[in-house]
């Protein structure tokens, strides 16, 4: 096998070993929304069963039926529930279909021809796919600036993404412990120049000065094994650097939190030269 193929092969794993360690977490978030979902219905079934009830009393001209089948079923009391059951279960419905949307932009197999991307988008869909990481240790903050469509790896993208905001969390987690206090994750993005801009700042544990210089080592981990391998921040790194000819930085606090950045040249001027090349292909 070649060595592209093997290193493809080998980011694969890596890609699917970070899902893989989220999907309990996300079918944790899929059963919620199910659950209150079914109770709905099962309420929304009795109720529909006992208006049916009292319709065939006024049907039959039984008024006097009518008014008892109606006095028995609290009428009032399913007008009034009866919307709120509704609107919840498409709630539920969207939240899920949230969810499923957000996990299919992870199912990319990252290898197809780089594309313009809204980069807001893929924040968006990292933090639904990994809330149930965050959610217990942090809150979320958005800050998301108007930017260009990004030519790049959707997948590589969305994978830096998660690896950067599941370390947030985790530095988070170290922080806050089990004081039941709740740290923070700002997500930011901006438009600098001819490049876009991706903040992952977390109010964590922050990294010691001393090892500051080894976190974008394969297999480098502060963390016990079985939580850690080590290499998030190195396939992130190969992503951005040798795949998108950006950058990914971070400044650090010990006690005070981590700020990562990812650097990505937006690519219009390629993208134009594409179009041109197209354009005079076509002449
Ligand atoms: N936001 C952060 N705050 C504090 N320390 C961090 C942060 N991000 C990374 N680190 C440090 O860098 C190390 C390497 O990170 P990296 O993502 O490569 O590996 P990991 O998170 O330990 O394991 P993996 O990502 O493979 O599950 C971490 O173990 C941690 O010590
Ligand atoms: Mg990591």
């Amino acid at each position: 096998m070649d060595r592209a193929r093997q290193e493809s092969e080998l980011r694969q794993i890596q890609k699917m070993e970070s899902v893989g360690r989220l999907a309990a977490g996300i079918a944790h978030e899929i059963n919620t929304p199910i659950q209150f979902v079914g109770d709905n219905l099962r309420f929304l079934a009795e109720a529909f069963g006992d208006l049916t009830g009292i319709l065939a009393a006024y049907r039959a001209g039984d008024s006097a039926a009518a008014a008892a089948a109606e006095a028995e079923v609290d009428i009032e009391f399913l007008l009034a529930e009866v919307p709120e059951a509704l609107g919840q279960t498409v709630g539920g419905i969207d939240r899920v279909a949230g969810i499923v949307r957000a996990m299919k932009a992870f199912g990319h197999p990252g290898e197809e021809e780089k594309a313009p991307v809204d980069l807001n988008e893929v924040v968006r869909n990292t933090l639904v796919v990994a809330s149930s990481e965050v959610k217990y240790v942090a809150e979320v903050e958005t800050d998301l600036a108007e930017l260009p469509p990004v030519w790049c790896h959707v997948g590589d993208i969305n994978q830096v993404l998660l690896n950067l905001v599941v370390n947030a969390a985790h530095a988070v987690g170290a922080a806050v412990g089990a004081t039941g206090e709740l740290g923070t994750i700002t997500v930011r993005t901006r438009a600098e120049g001819d490049e876009a801009v991706i903040d992952v700042a977390d109010t964590g544990c922050g990294i010691d000065p001393r090892l500051a210089h080894r976190v974008f080592e394969p297999f480098f981990t502060t963390k016990q094994a079985g939580s850690g391998t080590g290499q998030g921040l190195a396939l992130a790194s190969s992503l951005i650097v040798d795949r998108h000819s950006g950058s990914i930085t971070f400044s650090s606090e010990p006690g005070a939190g981590t700020t990562f950045t990812v650097r990505l040249p937006v690519g219009v001027a390629v993208a134009r030269g594409a179009e041109r090349g197209l354009a005079e292909a076509l002449v």
